[in-house]
């Protein structure tokens, strides 16, 4: 029997069969959710990324705000010392969730985790006035990606933003992208980057948003690592 089928138990089906390894089994969270293991993951931009992602994080102590899917290191740590209200965490796997109570037991302000599937977020519309999404897209499907657009866009009030620290579109001009050897070991270990690199995530959102009466505001982004990777701040009309 495939390893991966052990890993399924109500899980999104890519994420047991291509992404067990890195998510669900056991020691591989405990392996990943090292500073240096984590950080080599991103070329060393960890860091980097989470500083020009914090700015971003909302300052009004009555807006509530989501984590959209849990993440190894400390960005979930530090995004909680920013907001005394306390935040929400959902994520498909209990014990990533587990983890991320674990790393935060010792702030006072709350960490709310549910287990949910970013697909299908059983949030009222217009629940948060904040999401903040770090490194999941480019892990889903076209279509699970479209659907998590969808909850986002269902789930953000008018006057609300989108935080996305994500891959970049295509970086057809950098290095890790042009040499074969480079971009086909990516494209093994992450095997939805390609499609994401092509996915025009500000029309999905639009689209998304329309349906629920809302349209996109101002985009404000940063690249990183030569504009392999991005940090965007969607404001919701
Ligand atoms: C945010 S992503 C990648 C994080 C990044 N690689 C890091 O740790 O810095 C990883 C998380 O997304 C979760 N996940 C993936 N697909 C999901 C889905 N459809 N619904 C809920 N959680 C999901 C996984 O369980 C995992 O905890």
């Amino acid at each position: 029997m495939a390893i991966y089928r052990r890993f399924q138990d109500g899980m999104p089906w890519y994420l047991a069969r291509y992404y067990w390894w890195a998510y669900l089994w056991d020691k591989s969270i405990w392996f990943f959710d090292h500073q240096p293991i984590i950080n080599a993951i991103l070329f060393g931009n960890y860091r980097k990324l989470q500083a020009m992602t914090l700015p971003h994080v909302t300052t009004n102590p009555m807006h509530q705000v989501l984590q959209l899917t849990c993440v190894y290191g400390e960005l979930t740590g530090k995004l909680l010392e920013r907001l005394p209200q306390g935040m929400f965490i959902a994520d498909a796997c209990v014990d990533q969730l587990k983890l991320a109570l674990r790393k935060t037991a010792n702030r006072p302000n709350p960490l709310h985790a549910t287990r949910l599937n970013a697909e299908s977020l059983s949030y009222a519309d217009n629940s948060f006035d904040q999401i903040i999404v770090f490194f999941l897209f480019h892990e889903m499907p076209h279509d699970a990606r479209e659907r998590c657009i969808a909850e986002i866009a269902r789930t953000l009030r008018p006057g609300g933003s989108l935080i996305l620290t994500e891959y970049a579109p295509l970086p057809e001009k950098h290095l890790l992208y042009r040499f074969p050897l480079t971009r086909w070991i990516i494209s093994r270990l992450e095997p939805f980057l390609p499609d994401f690199w092509r996915h025009n995530v500000r029309a999905s959102l639009e689209h998304s948003l329309q349906q629920h009466g809302k349209s996109l505001g101002a985009e404000i982004h940063a690249d990183c690592f030569a504009s392999f990777y991005r940090v965007t701040s969607f404001t919701i009309k």
